[in-house]
């Protein structure tokens, strides 16, 4: 596989073995070009394409362009970042110096989650062993805590944190790439993203798209949880199908739990039901489903689960980390999970659950970052396929079971 030899960490690679097997051989090349031409797209949720976002960085008259790598990683139920860093860290540190020369950079930061502490340490000797081989000419990475909240991953949220702020999102545009870090040109991209950086420089463009499928190359690091019998960080070609993932390399739930629903993309994607597991793992198919595949965090619910609790606590998540500052996404995310706390109880009438849609639509697009937009798919989605249980509870209020 490309991230991991053999589809998941089994091996805390050293800077020794990293050159060996070819490693920091890839910088004479054209960078940008081969990226394009790679369909490279960004692993940190969004999917954007990589090419366009560098081009506009290189292409924007600037005295100083900036990296940011992004190891920001407070999505719950997201620890690859944390994996690719700590296994293999000299592959992302060229992927950032790669990235750095695409865009003709000389300052590089990894945005690194505050509680990482191995990853840290890992981080800061590959920068001492790249730099002392000589690797890092004309470049400085620097490692910078990230505040353990949500919003703080954001991209230009990072950007402040780096500025010396708060971790608030900024009102786009202008989009980093253009006017990021001290107003300049600045690349934010995902851990992920960038460790497949170098194995496309070296190999190229055609052979990173014998992986994957032809709109979708390349592999993405799925997440697997405490719930299944083969927890971990897996790495797979787009267009495995979701039954795949659970089945084989998952072993689906534990203590043989009959599967009822899927979260295939963390807390701000649409739910899936057990009959859709033939679902091919890509941004599109996802998309058709109803649903997306975020940064790969997979969450498989067993049969016995209550879906309005869950439903309930993804909401809550997002009330709770709602930075605040955009009025409309702090009463948006405050008024869902209020609705739903009083569904949960009993509390209220049938017209409670035609207040969703208009709240939903009402806030869409009004905040300074994605996160207004992120409490909608997992509510509309759980009404849709789960409306039984919502109904039962509403009725019954915490009493009972709504199985
Ligand atoms: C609330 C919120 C939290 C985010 N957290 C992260 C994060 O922890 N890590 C990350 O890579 N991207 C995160 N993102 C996405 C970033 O804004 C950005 O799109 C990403 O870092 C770009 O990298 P990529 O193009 O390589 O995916 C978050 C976005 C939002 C709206």
């Amino acid at each position: 596989m490309i991230l991991f030899p053999q589809g998941r960490p089994t091996h805390r690679e050293t800077f020794g073995e990293y050159c060996a097997a070819g490693g920091y051989q890839a910088v004479t090349k054209n960078i940008l070009d081969e990226i394009i031409a790679s369909g490279l797209t960004g692993r940190g949720g969004a999917g954007f394409p990589v090419g366009r976002k560098w081009s506009v960085a290189a292409e924007t008259d600037a005295d100083a362009r900036y990296i940011i790598c992004n190891a920001g990683e407070d999505e719950p139920g997201s620890f690859k970042d944390r994996v690719l860093l700590e296994y293999r860290p000299h592959l992302v540190l060229e992927g950032i110096i790669l990235a750095a020369r695409a865009i003709a950079a000389e300052r590089a930061y990894v945005y690194l989650n505050e509680t990482y502490d191995e990853c840290f340490s890992r981080m800061t000797t590959a920068i001492d062993d790249a730099k002392a081989a000589g690797y890092l000419r004309g470049i400085t990475v620097t490692v910078h805590p990230a505040p353990t909240v949500y919003v703080a991953g954001e991209d230009s949220a990072a950007i402040e944190v780096l500025e010396g702020k708060p971790p608030k999102p900024r009102q786009k545009p202008p989009y980093p790439a253009a006017a990021g870090l001290f107003g300049k040109p600045t690349v934010v991209n995902n851990v992920e993203t960038l460790a497949n950086v170098p194995p496309i420089v070296r190999n190229g463009a055609t052979w990173f798209r014998r992986f994957g499928t032809p709109e979708y190359p390349g592999t993405m690091i799925f997440c697997l949880g405490e719930e299944m019998r083969d927890p971990g960080a897996y790495e797979l070609p787009f267009g495995t199908t979701l039954r795949q993932l659970y089945e084989n390399v998952g072993g689906g739930l534990k203590d043989h739990q009959q599967l009822k629903a899927i979260l295939p993309g963390g807390p701000s994607c649409a739910f899936l039901t057990a009959d859709q597991l033939d679902i091919s793992l890509d941004p599109e198919s996802l998309n058709q489903a109803g649903s997306s595949l975020g940064c790969g965090v997979m969450r498989f619910y067993p049969e016995g689960t209550c879906m309005v609790d869950e439903t309930l606590r993804i909401a809550q998540f997002f009330a709770r980390e709602s930075c605040g500052q955009c009025p409309a996404c702090r009463m948006e995310t405050e008024m869902l999970s209020t609705i739903l706390e009083r569904i949960r109880q009993g509390k209220g009438d049938a017209a409670l659950f035609n207040q969703f849609q208009k709240i939903i639509d009402f806030n869409r697009g009004k905040g300074y970052c994605a996160l207004i937009n992120m409490p909608g798919p997992p509510i509309m989605s759980a009404l849709r396929l789960f409306g039984e249980e919502f109904e039962f509870h509403l009725q019954h209020g915490g009493h009972g079971s709504c199985e």
